[in-house]
């Protein structure tokens, strides 16, 4: 996925120093979703260009855009950007009333990263259109050889490319005909003939002061900081309405609430199909409508933004991945808050279709990467408190094979992000098949939370480290509760409840516990540096900590890590052990602790090199003679123990990374989410 970003300030002096500056860390904030390279575009007061070197005069009267573009992280387009400022001879001083300013931050997907694949894409020639997009256009192809028919030249390997040219071909045309179009006018034709997901601004010189943003798919918010006096919650209404209100004011679109909390508290969530302009300080919002040539004036109250400027920031912490492991006792209760009354879970989101819920044949979990991980983990207490049948789909293996889905299932869509489209597709696919679709995801007004037919958030907080951490917890304990609601009408499983419930309101003293093994993890970490592979070994409820645990290394420390059911090492990946091979295994108490003892002693048979991980006080016995590194950890309910075992895990993935040198926050060509199928 991609970070798109825009300001702009109406009736209030801003800097161009200023204006750059909100722009480039709006970008440091979404670097997350992408760092492959990054763009700005901003207004000059250069009239040099107004002619080209054959003579031609630019087509508009307003001064020429000034688009920046460099490839690789955000700091190295700020230093190229200060660098170009220089030898313009720029003034950063120079005082705008209104000023309009995009900015993209770029994973790559069409073309390499490069500074003629980054954001803005232009229309070319005097930057007439310019834009900027998180998505990917399907039909790119075909519009391309379009446009190269009518002469357009085109500069790219993306997809984006053909959006601006597009723009300028529709207002090209329309000029030439009856007279004038307006700038909604313009991106409405554009959008007509565009197909795939996108969340888009558009920047032009051919309209001043003025901003458009429309999205189908990708995520898009409007902040609003109206100064000098509160933020009125009236609705939008259309452009006439709001022309009247004259007041100072900065407005953003951001791909998500994080580039904007430092600025505002007041959004609202752009909602597919829907077209926003900004013009003269007034925001109006259009519905788009393929079969209508008119669209429709919508109505949108602003929400009141529920994050605070500390959770985007690093604190103390030298990375975001340290900070958000470190932060899961208080992730852990708030995901808790207000669910758990007198021993019984209360989830709001659910409590209409709890019949149905239960009457289900059958349970999906779907997911991708540490979500599906998640639900993995959560999946044998929701078969033994529920009596339902539970079965386990990767999103994208789902669609490939078209796997069949009842309406008599209920699909649990797992997400993070809320916005990775393998998840999204396969949500699409079970909604088609008449599924009763259930949510759980850490962003509120994300598609998934939107599309689906209930759901429950996790309220882990904005985690910014493309390793998810304090996410993975929050989920397995959403769906531990969601496991007790549903269960909750059968006395035979009532003990079992009272003791998962008991030992929540226990589990965040107990994370703190085990974050107390961060100085051991990191003298671990410093054995293991050189080593190319690392196994994991566990089974029943720790299975997914050793998938877990081994993604966690491999997307991080960029070493090979395997996690595998133990119960399947003899069938083959016993051939692997030797002295020198590195191997986790988890044998925290449960059902399944004498199986995995006889594992440990299989390995110790061949020699292997072992690190075990078990309850505090089981050193003895998964380690008789001592030659084992142990890993002690506090015992919690079966259920819990995955969220206390894949925190060791965590550290331990995080020193490694730090250690052998890598990037802990954003990771060698990942990003966040995945928006791409
Ligand atoms: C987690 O560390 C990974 N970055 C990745 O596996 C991630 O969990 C996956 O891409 C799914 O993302 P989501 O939860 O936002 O859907």
């Amino acid at each position: 996925m991609c970070g798109i970003f825009a300001y702009l300030n109406y009736n209030v002096g801003r800097e161009r120093r200023y204006v750059l500056e909100v722009l480039l860390n709006g970008l440091r904030r979404l670097e997350y979703r992408g760092y492959d390279s990054a763009g700005i575009a901003i207004d000059s007061d250069l009239t040099l260009e107004a002619q080209n070197e054959n003579g031609k005069c630019k087509p508009y009267h307003s001064s020429s855009p000034l688009v920046f573009r460099q490839e690789g992280k955000i700091e190295s387009l700020v230093t190229s950007v200060y660098s170009e400022v220089d030898k313009l001879d720029l003034d950063l001083e120079k005082l705008f009333l209104v000023h309009a300013g995009i900015a993209h931050t770029r994973w790559a997907t069409h073309g390499v990263p490069a500074p003629k694949n980054s954001h803005p894409q232009s229309s070319g020639e005097f930057d007439e259109f310019l834009v900027v997009h998180n998505g990917i256009i399907t039909n790119y192809e075909v519009l391309k050889q379009t446009l190269v028919r009518q002469g357009f030249k085109f500069e790219s390997d993306t997809d984006t490319e053909v959006i601006p040219k597009l723009a300028k071909f529709v207002f090209d045309q329309a000029r030439d005909g009856e007279g004038g179009v307006t700038f909604s006018q313009v991106v409405m034709e554009v959008m007509r003939q565009l197909e795939g997901a996108y969340a888009l601004i558009f920047k032009s010189p051919h309209y001043p002061n003025e901003l458009i943003a429309c999205k189908r798919g990708s995520t898009l918010i409007l902040g609003v900081n109206e100064l000098g006096g509160e933020t009125s919650r009236h609705l939008f209404h259309d452009v006439k309405a709001l022309t009247a209100n004259e007041k100072p004011k900065e407005l953003f679109f951001s791909s998500d609430l994080c580039a904007i909390v430092e600025h505002t508290k007041n959004y609202a969530a752009i909602e597919d199909n829907e077209i926003v302009h900004i013009k003269d300080g007034s925001v109006s919002i259009l519905r788009f409508d393929n079969e209508k040539e008119m669209p429709a004036s919508v109505q949108r109250a602003l929400s009141v933004l529920e994050m605070e400027v500390e959770q985007i920031k690093k604190g103390d912490f030298d990375h975001f991945m340290k900070k958000e492991i470190h932060e899961q006792p208080g992730s852990l209760t708030t995901s808790m808050r207000g669910r758990l009354k007198n021993g019984i879970v209360g989830l709001g989101g659910l409590k209409d279709h709890m019949r149905t819920i239960r009457r289900s044949r059958r349970i999906i979990f779907i997911g991708c990467g540490t979500s599906y991980h998640a639900a993995l983990a959560a999946r044998p207490i929701m078969e033994e408190l529920t009596d339902v049948p539970v079965t386990m789909e990767i999103a994208s293996d789902m669609l490939d094979r078209k796997a069949l889905i009842f309406k008599e299932d209920t699909a649990v869509f797992v997400s993070q992000s809320g916005e990775t489209a393998d998840t999204l597709h396969a949500l699409e696919y079970a909604l088609e098949n008449g599924a009763l679709c259930l949510g759980v995801t850490n962003t509120v007004g994300s598609t998934l939370a939107r599309k689906t037919h209930c759901g429950v958030h996790i309220n882990a907080g904005c985690e910014i480290g493309v390793a998810s951490t304090k996410a993975y917890t929050c989920q397995i304990v959403v769906m531990v509760m969601i496991a007790l609601a549903i269960g909750s009408d059968k006395l035979s499983t009532l003990a079992k409840r009272e003791a998962i419930i008991a030992g929540l309101t226990k589990l965040p003293e107990q994370v703190r516990d085990v974050l107390k093994l961060d100085g051991e993890m990191k003298v671990l970490a410093q054995s293991l540096i050189d080593e190319q592979s690392l196994l994991m070994f566990g089974r029943g409820n720790n299975y997914a900590t050793a998938l877990e645990g081994a993604l966690k290394v491999k997307e991080v420390a960029l070493m090979h890590s395997e996690g595998m059911l133990a119960g399947e090492m003899k069938h083959g990946p016993l051939a692997l052990v030797d002295e020198h091979l590195p191997i986790i295994v988890i044998a925290t108490q449960d059902d399944s602790f004498s199986k995995q003892q006889s594992v440990i002693q299989q390995l110790h048979a061949r020699k292997g090199r072992l690190i075990v991980m078990c309850s505090k006080g089981d050193a003895s016995l998964v380690c008789p003679d001592g030659r084992s590194r142990v890993i002690e950890v506090p015992q919690v309910a079966d259920c819990l123990q995955p969220i206390i075992n894949i925190i060791p895990l965590q550290l331990l993935a995080y020193h490694l990374t730090v250690l052998r040198g890598y990037d802990v926050d954003q990771p060698r060509n990942l990003a966040k989410s995945v928006t791409t199928q």
